[in-house]
């Protein structure tokens, strides 16, 4: 048995970044993709990584590429082909020229790569992560959306700057769409196990909350010219190394949901468990109606992107 395959459809700023953490987790080789005028980059950022892995040792392979046929037997497919956002932009206006892209790339991933699982990153991710299923007809445990590990991971980010305790210790949840109108569950929160609500003022963990939803946007003004990268590949990484290693962690993703929470086929931030199936179960949790309300909000925009895509 080889080692396992990572095929990144996409060698950007998080592309780059998935390679390199790829690498140092050991999860597999690794090829980057991307359009012919990217080729040479890919190249280039690919054999950077080759001569990092002396000083720690790794071993995998990482190879650049335009040609699809590059990706044949890839295990596991990350997709960040498209464009980011900038200043003042909203993740949706992203829309147009990205699904056009993903069209493309799902006619090739399923061509090339028909037994991956596929993590799509590219935005807006929910009607992104919806073109990708529909155009590739790949079955609904082997395509999911990176966004809720992200938005989490963000949420236990703030938690713990808050308390000064460790981001180990800090657990959390946030369902629905990855858009502003996202919904962190404050309720569940637990930093140590004990309920977040304890330890925090109601009025810190509003202004944490509206923080999370936010977030993403706060990056991009601050680098001025793109969105944030390091930890989008570092929550896209969590989600391969689950399936690779069968671990069955409950991650936060965009997956196709065909009743749960009352929503019927769209693919929608909520707990799934990730292992050598895929999405092999989505978890619900009862929710307050506030909570439902809340919900009920962001689907309704995912529904609205994803009626705009057409398919
Ligand atoms: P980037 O612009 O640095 O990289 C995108 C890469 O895709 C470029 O290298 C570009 O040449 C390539 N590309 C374009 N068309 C392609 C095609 N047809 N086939 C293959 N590659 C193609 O962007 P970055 O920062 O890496 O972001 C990528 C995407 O991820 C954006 O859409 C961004 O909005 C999204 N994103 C999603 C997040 C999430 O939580 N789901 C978080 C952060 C970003
Ligand atoms: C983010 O949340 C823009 O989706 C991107 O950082």
């Amino acid at each position: 048995m080889g080692r396992k395959k990572i095929a990144l459809i996409g060698g950007g700023q998080i592309g780059g970044i998935l390679a390199l953490i790829a690498t140092q987790k050991e999860l597999g080789d690794v090829v980057i993709l991307d359009i012919p005028d990217f080729e040479n980059p890919v190249k280039g950022k690919a054999l950077d990584i080759m001569e990092l892995r002396p000083h720690d040792g790794y071993d995998a392979e990482i190879t650049g590429t335009s040609d699809y046929a590059d990706i044949a037997g890839a295990d596991v497919v990350i997709i960040t082909a498209g464009v980011p956002r900038k200043p003042g932009m909203s993740r949706d206006d992203l829309l147009e020229i990205n699904l056009n892209i993903i069209k493309n790339v799902a006619e090739n991933v399923k061509k090339f790569a028909p037994e991956a699982f596929v993590i799509v990153v590219s935005n807006p991710l929910d009607a992104i992560v919806y073109a990708f299923y529909k155009t590739s007809g790949f079955p609904k445990n082997r395509v999911i959306g990176m966004a809720g590990a992200l938005d989490s991971g963000r949420f236990r980010a703030f938690l713990a700057m808050e308390t000064g305790y460790s981001v180990q210790d800090v657990q959390c949840l946030v369902l629905g769409g990855h858009g502003d109108e996202m919904v962190p569950l404050t309720r569940l929160a637990t930093i140590g196990g004990i309920p977040a609500t304890e330890l925090i003022s109601a009025d810190r963990l509003k202004a944490i909350e509206d923080r999370t939803r936010m977030a993403g946007g706060e990056i991009v003004k601050l680098l001025g010219n793109g969105s944030a990268f390091f930890s989008p590949a570092q929550s896209a990484l969590e989600m391969a190394e689950s399936y690779l290693k069968d671990k069955k962690r409950i991650i936060p993703s965009a997956a196709l949901c065909e009743g749960e929470y009352g929503i019927d086929g769209l693919f929608i931030g909520v707990p799934a468990v990730i292992g050598a199936n895929g999405i092999e179960k989505i978890l619900e949790v009862k929710l307050s109606d506030e909570e439902k309300a809340a919900l009920k909000v962001t689907v309704e925009h995912v529904a609205g992107v994803v009626e705009e895509t057409g398919l």
